[in-house]
């Protein structure tokens, strides 16, 4: 996967390699037979979720992560928690075109979901957080987020005596601060994995799991000469964990939102965004970084028209060649990919007696 994504900032960089990039999606296409649990399709089957050496994934680590994720005691005002904006019953994004923060105040982005994110190389629409520890402080001291001061939420966890608890289960030999702290919120967020959906169940063999529309909508987005899909959105988890731009209509704004660009100032990068995982993606709409797709099958007509603002497009976004009926088949296939769950259990909040 590492290998494939160095590939992909090159084709970003030199558009020329695109080529090869795309020959080698031809030939993955060729090569994939479209037969629940062939062989062929067995790199679409995640493998169990990377944790850090220093951070591996407990029980206790979760149970501590899971609190901290759902406690609004996190933010300045103390009303506001990462789930206010990662909402488990809505995908555990927002259901908004961009996050809504401190004081109703409108975020600059769409709130992402943080299903599967764990598997991510990089974080952020514009990359600009290396992994979910690095991450997680962020939104917890920016100001038009949860605006909190971290001395006092350290403070906090210190004096409450089932937050040490916790902690010292988790951390034992490490003392409350920002480095247990995102370290527990990250190991959470690697647990919040989508991984058995009927796509899923398809790979692994069950050829019940998707009906016949959906494996044609699958072969459409695999297809290097329709739906063109795969380069970007690649296996195991629909990403590259690459940047491109799509040429929304955004783009074409007064100032607009540069993306990746303010990462990596490279020409290519700008207006470029991460690629998303499409894991849950039935759950997330609207779509984009800048909310503008209210629905799946708008998603699927913005490729098919190729684009609207083309000044800049990344070399791997060429329009997708797909009828109507192709379109509604693509997006069947699309709500393939949400796992089936029971509804989740918001956890008990810490209060002292
Ligand atoms: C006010 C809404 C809001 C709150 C509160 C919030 N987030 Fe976010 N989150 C966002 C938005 C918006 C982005 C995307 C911002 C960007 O990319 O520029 C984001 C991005 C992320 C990402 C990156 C996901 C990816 O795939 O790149 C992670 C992980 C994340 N948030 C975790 C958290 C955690 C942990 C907390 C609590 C400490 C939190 N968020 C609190 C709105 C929020
Ligand atoms: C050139 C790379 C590329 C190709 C090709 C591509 N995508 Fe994407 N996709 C992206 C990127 C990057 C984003 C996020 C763009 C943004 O928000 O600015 C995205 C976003 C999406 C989203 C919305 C995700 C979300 O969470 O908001 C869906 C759904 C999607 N793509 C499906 C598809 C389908 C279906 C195809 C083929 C018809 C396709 N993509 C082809 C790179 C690509």
């Amino acid at each position: 996967m590492r290998l494939y994504s160095k590939a992909c900032l090159l084709t970003s960089i030199f558009g020329l390699l695109s080529l090869n990039v795309n020959n080698s999606i031809a030939q993955e296409f060729t090569e994939t037979t479209f037969k629940a649990g062939h062989e062929s399709l067995q790199q679409w089957i995640l493998p169990s979720m990377p944790e850090p050496s220093d951070n591996a994934i407990t029980p206790a680590r979760i149970k501590l992560g899971k609190a901290l994720f759902f406690d609004p005691r996190l933010s300045g005002d103390k009303n506001m928690s990462c789930a206010s904006c990662h909402n488990p019953s809505l995908g555990w994004a927002d259901a908004l075109p961009k996050g809504k923060g401190k004081n109703s105040a409108l975020l600059a982005r769409a709130t992402p979901s943080i299903i599967n994110t764990g598997y991510n190389t990089i974080q952020m629409w514009d990359g600009r957080k290396k992994n979910l520890e690095d991450q997680a402080i962020g939104p917890m001291e920016a100001q038009e987020e949860m605006h909190a001061d971290i001395d006092q939420v350290l403070q906090f966890l210190s004096d409450n005596s089932h937050y040490t608890k916790m902690f010292r289960r988790a951390y034992p030999s490490e003392p409350i601060n920002t480095d247990t702290l995102t370290k527990a919120l990250a190991t959470f967020q690697r647990t919040v994995v989508s991984n058995n959906s009927p796509f899923d169940q398809w790979v692994k063999g069950d050829s019940n799991a998707m009906t016949a529309q959906q494996v044609t909508g699958f072969k459409l987005f695999m297809d290097p000469n329709k739906g063109k899909c795969a380069v970007c959105h690649s296996a195991p988890n629909f990403t590259d964990d690459g940047f491109h731009n799509l040429g929304l209509a955004s783009f074409g704004d007064e100032g607009p939102d540069l993306g990746r660009y303010s990462e990596r100032p490279l020409r290519m990068m700008k207006g470029a965004f991460k690629t998303p995982t499409l894991r849950d993606i039935s759950l997330t709409a609207p779509y984009f970084h800048d909310g503008s797709a209210d629905s799946l099958t708008d998603v699927v007509v913005h490729y098919v028209n190729g684009g609207e603002v083309k000044s800049n497009l990344s070399p791997n976004f060429l329009a997708a060649e797909l009828s109507e009926d192709e379109t509604a088949d693509m997006v069947a296939f699309l709500k393939a990919l949400t796992t089936e769950r029971e509804p989740f259990r918001v956890p008990n909040l810490p209060v002292e007696e």
